[in-house]
């Protein structure tokens, strides 16, 4: 939430077009709260580039999410995702999110829902378990259920969570990674597609992990460095290999984005945002970062973004 909009989604794809990219996770109430309005169409509507675009969404009530996922349908995603994995109080006080694998039945009843009211796929994305209940037979219960529902593929993040005790970002770190529960998953369901997530920080990880499941979900390090996916449609997806994209000619495509979102009224630090992490670790990665968030809080006429690099970043030998 509040990193994978659809202004980031549009920068991912400058490079990789293959990538299925996730909305952030959107509740069912905001949805049935802001019927007809404005502000939802800002908020689902998909442009043409997000495609593959799978929407995610979050809540407990089965008869609202099936609604929900009539209108993501309308709104052209290609396949509804349950969120079943978040471990944030907030979440837990609506009595959904990761706290949701102790109530299978439910969740059930949520994909049912879902499947009566579109043909996309619906997915789920959980962990390995949540407090006491971590054991693999208590993930697998969880999965037949959901499979015995209708869902057909599973975003496993490799980690329980500590719903008492930890905070959500420590619910990302905390708990240990468990890679092995997810390639136990895919061994004992071969027939379901199982993703996996967590901690997975490049290309090449990602390549190790497809010998066990048949995908793999990245979060940060895909937010920190969108360019890390340059060369994913070549080597996943069989695309002709293409030389890599020059940064430059990448941020005269994002300068071209940002005039024509913000003559529609959307603020520039809305994609200036995204833009902070690029070049991480590079020189001049810092006065990149500085430059920009001068230019996000400043009201006067703004450099464009290409001539920021070929000040900062790309002035370094
Ligand atoms: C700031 C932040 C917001 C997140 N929001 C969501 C969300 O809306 N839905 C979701 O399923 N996961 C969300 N996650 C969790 C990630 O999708 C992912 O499961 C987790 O970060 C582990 O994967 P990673 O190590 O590749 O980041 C969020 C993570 C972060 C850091």
């Amino acid at each position: 939430m509040a990193y994978t909009d659809r202004h980031f989604r549009r920068l991912v794809r400058l490079y990789t077009q293959r990538t299925l990219l996730y909305t952030e996770m959107v509740v069912s109430g905001t949805i049935l709260h802001h019927l007809g309005e404005p502000y939802l169409h800002d908020l689902l509507h998909v442009d043409e580039l997000e495609h593959p675009i799978a929407v995610q969404l979050g809540g407990d009530d089965a008869r609202d999410l099936g609604v929900c996922a009539k209108i993501c349908t309308d709104f052209g995603y290609d396949e509804i995702n349950l969120n079943v994995g978040c471990p944030s109080p907030k979440v837990q006080k609506g009595q959904f999110g990761v706290c949701m694998m102790g109530r299978p039945q439910r969740v059930a009843e949520i994909i049912d829902a879902m499947k009566q009211q579109s043909d996309l796929p619906v997915t789920v994305k959980h962990r390995t378990g949540f407090d006491v209940d971590d054991s693999f037979e208590f993930m697998a219960e969880f999965v037949e259920r959901c499979r015995d529902a209708g869902a057909v593929t599973f975003i496993v993040h490799a980690r329980k969570a500590w719903l008492k005790g930890l905070n959500p970002a420590q619910n990302r770190t905390v708990p240990p990674l468990q890679y092995d529960r997810v390639y136990q998953l895919k061994k004992a369901y071969p027939e379901l597609e199982i993703i996996i997530n967590g901690g997975i920080q490049d290309l090449d990880q990602a390549k190790q992990h497809l010998q066990h499941v048949d995908g793999v979900m990245i979060g940060r390090a895909a937010y920190h460095s969108p360019e890390l996916f340059a060369d994913a449609d070549h080597r996943f997806f069989g695309d002709e290999k293409r030389p890599l994209p020059d940064a430059s000619e990448t941020l005269a495509q994002v300068d071209r984005y940002l005039s024509e979102v913000t003559a529609q009224g959307v603020r520039p630090s809305a994609v200036l945002k995204h833009c902070l992490g690029l070049f991480k670790g590079r020189r001049g990665s810092r006065q990149w970062r500085r430059t920009i968030t001068e230019h996000m809080q400043s009201s006067k006429a703004q450099p464009s973004l290409a001539s920021i690099y070929k000040a900062t970043v790309g002035q370094q030998p």
